[in-house]
Parts: structure tokens; sequence; C-alpha cells
């Protein structure tokens, strides 16, 4: 018998597939948009792209169909990488992440970008070629079960990912044990500011739409200490109501959820 949280994974799963089958942008204003949405192409996505955070630079540097307007704020612009590091992206979609970071680590650096939908790994697998990166690589998996050895990784980047996971506890375990000592998280996601009411929770199309399985604030931080991080900082997008406002309108999402930066040690 499939339980509920399967149910969430196949929703999720099937979403992106279709976003990454259809190499279109997403929604208007943004992450996880559902299909309806998807039809609906009429912001331009580097508008969307700028709103989050990202450079008009950034935006001509990455292979065509990476940036797939999937995120919620830009978790690169806070990661501070250096040449030489090994980046780990969890929920990498088309690469677009994977690819900025890989132009700051350099040739002596390593990015390595996890998703569990088959077709964003192609997606991005396909991204890489067409531009001839060799310092990056996508793997198939999932956060919750990391295809990465311990102690492995400098910094941990995610753009709009863990609000999507069943078992985010499991997702800071696994990030603390495939971190290095003295490693970092710097993560863009969505968290929960007030208690959702049960219509929001229970819409499976919200929860791949990235506001249902939204984890509050307070919950986050004690999970990542939990899991054993230091220098615990959740930081609020200034411009969050704005970003939120057009992603399901008449909604008042914005008054349960934010789009937040999550930063982290692993000492
Ligand atoms: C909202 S999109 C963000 C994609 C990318 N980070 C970006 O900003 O363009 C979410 C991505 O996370 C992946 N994903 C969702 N839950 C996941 C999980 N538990 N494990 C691995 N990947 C997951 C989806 O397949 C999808 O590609």
């Amino acid at each position: 018998m499939t339980t509920y949280k399967e149910e969430i994974k196949k929703h999720i799963r099937d979403n992106y597939g279709n976003i990454a089958l259809k190499g279109l942008p997403c929604c208007g204003s943004s992450c996880c948009c559902n299909n309806e949405q998807l039809e609906s192409d009429s912001l331009d996505i580097n508008d969307l792209s700028t709103e989050l955070g990202y450079s008009v630079n950034d935006l001509s540097e990455v292979p065509s169909g990476a940036n797939l307007g999937l995120g919620c704020g830009n978790p690169i612009a806070i990661a501070k990488l250096k040449e030489g590091e090994t980046v780990l992206d969890l929920g990498s979609g088309g690469g677009f992440d994977c690819f900025l970071a890989r132009q700051q680590v350099g040739e002596n650096g390593f990015v390595i970008g996890v998703d569990m939908t088959v077709e964003m790994i192609e997606l991005s697998r396909n991204n890489a070629e067409k531009a001839g990166y060799h310092n990056v690589e996508f793997r198939l998996g999932e956060i919750e079960n990391l295809p990465v050895d311990d102690e492995s990784v400098d910094v941990i980047i995610s753009n709009c990912v863990v609000n999507l996971s069943v078992d985010k506890e499991r997702v800071f375990d696994e990030s603390f044990r495939v971190l290095k000592h003295g490693g970092r998280l710097s993560i863009s996601d969505i968290l929960a500011t007030a208690q959702l009411p049960e219509h929001i929770k229970e819409d499976l199309a919200m929860y791949a739409g990235c506001v249902s399985g939204a984890e509050h604030t307070e919950n986050i931080a004690a999970m990542l200490a939990k899991s054993g991080f230091s220098l615990i900082k959740l930081t609020p997008k200034d411009n969050s109501r704005e970003i939120l406002t057009s992603w399901a309108e008449g909604k008042d999402i914005e008054n349960y959820v934010a789009s937040y930066i999550i930063e982290a040690q692993k000492e």
C-alpha cells in the first residue's frame, strides 16, 4: 500500500519530470509551479531571476535551459565559494546553481548536483555536456540518502528544495555526514512563519509548489542543531512577500510562509 509520504514524493517527481521534459521556464513568479501555471509564460524568466538575487551576468553565463526559474532565492550569493572547493547542490534541477558554482570554484574545484527526478538529471547532464564542463557532475538520488561520501564536501547549497522533503531531519543528518569539518551550509528555502491551515497542508499541488511542506523556522533551527550544526542563522529575504504573493494569488500564502536564507556550519 502506498503511504501518503510516497504519494507526495510521486507527485513531486511527476511535477518536476514534466517541467524538465517541457524545458519550459516555470510559472510566473518562480518556484515549483504546477502544470497549469506552466502554461502561463507571460513573465520573463530573467526578470524573475533578478528578483531572486541573480545578476544579469549570472544569467548570461549558464547554458540556455539550465535556469528553469524554480528557485526562491540565490544561495550562491551567500555561499562565499572559494577556488578549489567541493560543492554539493541538493535538488539541482536543470543545473543552474551548479553551473554558477563551478565558475567560482574553478577547474581545481568540483560541483555535485543531486536530484531524484530522472528527467531533471538528464536535462542537467545534457546542459553540462553541451557546454563542455568537466568540473560538475549530476547524480540521481534522494537528498535523504545522499549518494555522496562521508566528509567529502566543503559547501552545501540548495535552492527551494528542502521544503519538498518529507523527512527534513534526515536531510540535515545526511548533510552533516557528507560535510567536512569546517564545512558550511548555504541554503535558500521556503519556511513557515505561522501554522499552515489544513487546506493548504493537504493540497498536493501546493506541496509540489513549495508551500505546504514548509517547516516552521523554529523547527528548522532545532533540526539543524540536533543534526550537529552550529552557527545557525535564518534570514528572511527582504522581498519575500513580493515574490510569494504572485505564486498563488488570492491564497494569502505570504501570511504563512516566507523565503529564507539558511546558514550553518559543521565545526
Ligand atoms: C523547486 S525545484 C528547484 C531546482 C533547482 N534547485 C533550481 O533552483 O532551479 C526542486 C527540485 O528538487 C528535486 N527534489 C525534490 N525533492 C527531492 C528529494 N527529496 N531528493 C532529491 N531531489 C528532490 C526536484 O526533482 C526538483 O528538480
